[in-house]
C-alpha cells in the first residue's frame, strides 16, 4: 500500500527536471513549451509550471524554486485512480477542477446548465500569452461555457490567478459556487499550515499546525473580509520551514466580501488550497452572453523561510497593489497621523479639537484627524449615520475654521466617514428605509444600533458617492478614515434583477454579496480618480477590512482597536506575515488601553513604530516631559520611516515566544537598517539576550547611531559581518523598556 502511495506521490507533482534546449530566455515571465502542451510561469525565483493531459485536462505540474529556461518538467500524465475506477479525474492535480466526472475533492466550480446537467467536464481549447499574463481556456465538453484561467507574474516573486466563467450558449447558467484559482503543492509528507484568525481587539492571531488529512476552512461569510479569519495562507515543511529559511508555499486574497479558501490534504497525500468567493450563500445567475470574473489570488513560493514570505509580499504590496502618486514607483511614506477617537470618542466640539490639534503639531504630527462624531445628531452611536452634514452644535462655522487651523499648524486634514452604514435614527432611514438590507418580513437586527445600507442597490451606490465627493470637494480634505462597524445580517434585495417585491427570487437576491463589494470598489474608485490627492484608511472596527482587493485602492489599514503595547506586538506579528508595514497604522495612546496595563510612554512608542507611526492620546494631558519625548521619538521616527515602511522586515524575535521582542528593517538600497528592541518584563535579572541582526552587507562598516546612549556603549563603527555574527548587546532593564538603533552603512 504504502509503495503504491509513494509511486503516485512521486508522479504526481514532479521535482525531477528534463533538460531539453529551448531557445528561450529566463528572463520571460511565460515560457510556452507548444510541443509538450506546457506553459511555464516565472515570477521572481519561482516558476510555476501547467500542463495538458493525454484527456485534454489541465494540471498542475510544478510550483517551486525557479527552473532553467532549458528545465521541463515531464508532460502532463493523468494519475491511476484510486478511489473508484470510474473516476478518472479525480486524483490527478488539474489547475482548476469542476464538479463532474466523479471529483469528490474540493472542487474551483460548480455550475448548473439550463437542461438541468449539474456537472462540468473542463477540457484545453486555446492559450494566449501577452507579455507577463497567460490566459488559458477551457471548455466544457457538452455544454456552452468556456472557463478562462488568467495567469500574471510578478517580478516580486508571486503569480496571481483568476478566473471568468462565461456563458456562451442561449440559455442562463446558475453558478452554485466560483474559485479563483486551486493551488497543488507537490504531494508529499510533514507539510505544516498556518493561518491567521482573530476577533475584535485580537486580529491576526497566527496559528500553525501540521497539514493533517481532511480540509481545513478559513472563510468570512460577514459579507466583509472579517476579523475571524484572513484570506492568507502558508504551507512550510516540519523540521525544515523556520523564519531564516526552508520552502514556504504562500498565497492571499484580493476580495473585500465573502471568501474562503479551503486547505486540503488529501488521502493521497496532495496538499491543495482552493479559494475565491465563499459557496455559502452563493449564486450568480450567468445569462448568456455574459462573463462571471472571479477574485484575484495570489500565491508564491519561496525557500528563504517565513521571514522571506513576507518580504515577498510586502514587496508585492508596494509595487504592484497600493495606490501610488503620479510617477513614483514606491506609494507615498505614510505620514505621522494624530486620531481623535480615544481622546475624545463623540464628546467634542471644534475648540476641543483645535486644542487637540496644536498639541499634535507641536510634537511632530503631521496630519490632524477629527473620527466619529462631527455629523448629524451624532452624539453618541443611536444615532447619525447616514446624515453625512457637518453638527452646527459642534462646528457652528462648519468644518472650515477647524481646517483652517490644522493647516495653519503645518499639517493636512482628515475625517472619518462610515458609508455603508445607517441608524435606524437618522434622516436618511427615515426618508429611505428601502435603502438598508432586509428581509421584508423580518425584524431588522441591528448591531451597535446601526444597519448595513444596501449598496448593491444603484441608487445606494450614486447617494454614496455624491455625499463623498462633495465632502471632499467642499473641504480641503487630504484623507478619509473609511470605517465600517458591523457584519451583514438579513442579506435580501428583493429588487435585485431577476427579483421583485411580488416574486421574490432568492437565488437572484444572492447577488447582493458581489455587486455590494463591487459598487464599494466603485465609488473608491471614482473619488479616487476625481480627488486624486486624496488618501484613504481602511477601517472596520480596526482589522476587519484587510485584502489585497481593498488595499488596491487604499494608502493604510487600522489593525485593531487594541492599542495595549503588549497585545499589539501580537497583532502586529501576526500582520506582518501578510501585509507591508507601510500600511501598519498604529498609534501611541493613553494607558491603561482597553483596561490592560500601564506602559511607559517610549515603549508605546517603540511598538508602534514597528509601522506607520500615529499618535491617539489625549495630547492635551500630556505634561510637558511626556510632550517632549513624544517630539523626540517622532523626530526620531522621521528618520527610519522610509525604512521602516518600505524596506525589508526581518522578525528578529517574536513577542509570541519570550519577553524579548525585535524587529530589524533594513532599508532596500541597504544603506540603512533599525533594530527596534523591546523587553516586555526582565526574569532573574537576566541580561537582555545578545541581538544578531540579519540582512545587512558583512563586508560593509556600519555607524550605529543608538536612540538612547546608554542602552548602546558599544563601539560607533562595526562590520556587518560582527553586527550578524557577534551581534551587539543592549541594556534594557526591568519591565516593558525598550530602545531603538540605526545603522548607517558607510561608503
Ligand atoms: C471603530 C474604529 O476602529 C475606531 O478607531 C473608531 O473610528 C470608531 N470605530 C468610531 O466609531
Amino acid at each position: 500500500m504504502l509503495k503504491a502511495l509513494a509511486a503516485v506521490a512521486c508522479c504526481s507533482f514532479v521535482s525531477l527536471g528534463l533538460l531539453v534546449p529551448s531557445p528561450v530566455s529566463a528572463q520571460t515571465a511565460v515560457r510556452s513549451q507548444p510541443d509538450r502542451q506546457q506553459w511555464y510561469l516565472n515570477a521572481g525565483k519561482m516558476t510555476y509550471v501547467v500542463g495538458v493531459n493525454e484527456q485534454g485536462i489541465l494540471q498542475s505540474l510544478y510550483w517551486g524554486p525557479k527552473l532553467s529556461d532549458r528545465g521541463v518538467v515531464p508532460v502532463a500524465k493523468s494519475l491511476p485512480e484510486r478511489a473508484s475506477q470510474y473516476a478518472p479525474a479525480a486524483t490527478t492535480p488539474q489547475e482548476y477542477p469542476a464538479y463532474g466526472a466523479g471529483i469528490f475533492p474540493e472542487t474551483a466550480l460548480k455550475v448548473n446548465s439550463p437542461n438541468g446537467d449539474r456537472t462540468l467536464i473542463l477540457k484545453y481549447e486555446s492559450a494566449k500569452v501577452t507579455g507577463s499574463q497567460l490566459e488559458i481556456v477551457l471548455k466544457d465538453t457538452n455544454e456552452p461555457l468556456r472557463v478562462h484561467l488568467y495567469y500574471q507574474t510578478f517580478p516580486e516573486g508571486v503569480l496571481a490567478r483568476w478566473s471568468r466563467i462565461e456563458n456562451t450558449g442561449k440559455g442562463s447558467f446558475g453558478i452554485e459556487n466560483a474559485a479563483s484559482a486551486t493551488w497543488n503543492l507537490p504531494a508529499g509528507t510533514g507539510y505544516t499550515h498556518r493561518w491567521l484568525t482573530g476577533m475584535w481587539g485580537g486580529e491576526f492571531q497566527l496559528n500553525e499546525e501540521p497539514l493533517k488529512t481532511g480540509k481545513s476552512v478559513q472563510e468570512s461569510r460577514t459579507g466583509h473580509t472579517s476579523h475571524e479569519a484572513n484570506p492568507w495562507f502558508s504551507i512550510g515543511k516540519e523540521e525544515q520551514t523556520t523564519e531564516e529559511a526552508g520552502p514556504v508555499w504562500f498565497g492571499e486574497l484580493g476580495w473585500s466580501g465573502n471568501w474562503q479558501i479551503v486547505t486540503e490534504y488529501t488521502s493521497l497525500r496532495q496538499p491543495r488550497v482552493t479559494g475565491g468567493y465563499n459557496p455559502f450563500d452563493f449564486h450568480w445567475t450567468l445569462a448568456p452572453g455574459t462573463s462571471l470574473e472571479t477574485p484575484k489570488f495570489y500565491a508564491g513560493y519561496t525557500d528563504g523561510g517565513d521571514g522571506e514570505a513576507s518580504r515577498i509580499l510586502s514587496q508585492l504590496q508596494l509595487q504592484e497593489i497600493l495606490p501610488k502618486r503620479g510617477e513614483a514607483r514606491e506609494p507615498k511614506p505614510r505620514p505621522i497621523i494624530y486620531n481623535s477617537w480615544e481622546a475624545t470618542e463623540m464628546n467634542f466640539t471644534g475648540d476641543t479639537q483645535i486644542a487637540l490639534a496644536e498639541r499634535a503639531a507641536k510634537v511632530g504630527v503631521e496630519r490632524f484627524v477629527i473620527d466619529d462624531g462631527w455629523f448629524g445628531k451624532r452624539d453618541d452611536d443611536h444615532a447619525g449615520l447616514g446624515d453625512w452634514t457637518v453638527t452646527p452644535k459642534k462646528f457652528p462655522q462648519g468644518l472650515r475654521p477647524v481646517i483652517d487651523r490644522v493647516h495653519a499648524l503645518g499639517m493636512d486634514f482628515g475625517i472619518w466617514v462610515e458609508p455603508e452604514m445607517v441608524n435606524p435614527d437618522s434622516d436618511l432611514y427615515r426618508q429611505h428605509p428601502e435603502w438598508a438590507m432586509q428581509f421584508p418580513n423580518r425584524e431588522h437586527s441591528e448591531e451597535r444600533h446601526q444597519l448595513m445600507l444596501n449598496l448593491a442597490r444603484p441608487d445606494v451606490k450614486e447617494w454614496m458617492f455624491n455625499w463623498l465627493d462633495k465632502l471632499v470637494s467642499e473641504n480641503d480634505i487630504a484623507f478619509l478614515k473609511w470605517d465600517y462597524n458591523r457584519i451583514w445580517s438579513e442579506p435580501g434585495w428583493n429588487m435585485a434583477p431577476g427579483s421583485s417585491p411580488e416574486h421574490p427570487n432568492p437565488d437572484a437576491e444572492k447577488a447582493i454579496y458581489l455587486e455590494a463589494v463591487r459598487n464599494l470598489y466603485d465609488v473608491i474608485d471614482q473619488l479616487r480618480a476625481k480627488h486624486p490627492k486624496l488618501e484613504i484608511e481602511s477601517c472596520s472596527s480596526g482589522g476587519g477590512r484587510v485584502d489585497l482587493g481593498i488595499l488596491e485602492r487604499t494608502d493604510e489599514v487600522w489593525p485593531s482597536d487594541n492599542t495595549d503595547a503588549l497585545d499589539r506586538q501580537d497583532i502586529q506579528f501576526g500582520y506582518t506575515q501578510a501585509y507591508t508595514p507601510q500600511t501598519m497604522v498604529a498609534w501611541v495612546t493613553d494607558v491603561p488601553s482597553m483596561d490592560h496595563r500601564m506602559v511607559p510612554l517610549q515603549y508605546r512608542f517603540v511598538v508602534a513604530m514597528q509601522g506607520a507611526l500615529g499618535i491617539g492620546a489625549n495630547l492635551t494631558k500630556f505634561s510637558d516631559a511626556d510632550l517632549a519625548l513624544s517630539a523626540k521619538l517622532t523626530k526620531f521616527y522621521k528618520t527610519i520611516r522610509t525604512t521602516v515602511q518600505q524596506g525589508k522586515l526581518y522578525r528578529l524575535a517574536s513577542p509570541l515566544t519570550g519577553d524579548p521582542s525585535q524587529m530589524e528593517y533594513v532599508a532596500q538600497d541597504g544603506s540603512q537598517a533599525v533594530l527596534l528592541a523591546l523587553q516586555h518584563s526582565q526574569r532573574l535579572r537576566l541580561p537582555y539576550p545578545t541581538v544578531r541582526l540579519r540582512g545587512i552587507d558583512p563586508d560593509a562598516m556600519y555607524r550605529l547611531r543608538p536612540l538612547d546612549p546608554e542602552k548602546y556603549t558599544g563601539e560607533e563603527v562595526v562590520s556587518g559581518s560582527v553586527l550578524m555574527g557577534d551581534g551587539v548587546n543592549l541594556k534594557l532593564e526591568g519591565d516593558y523598556d525598550s530602545t531603538a538603533l540605526i545603522l548607517e552603512r558607510l561608503p
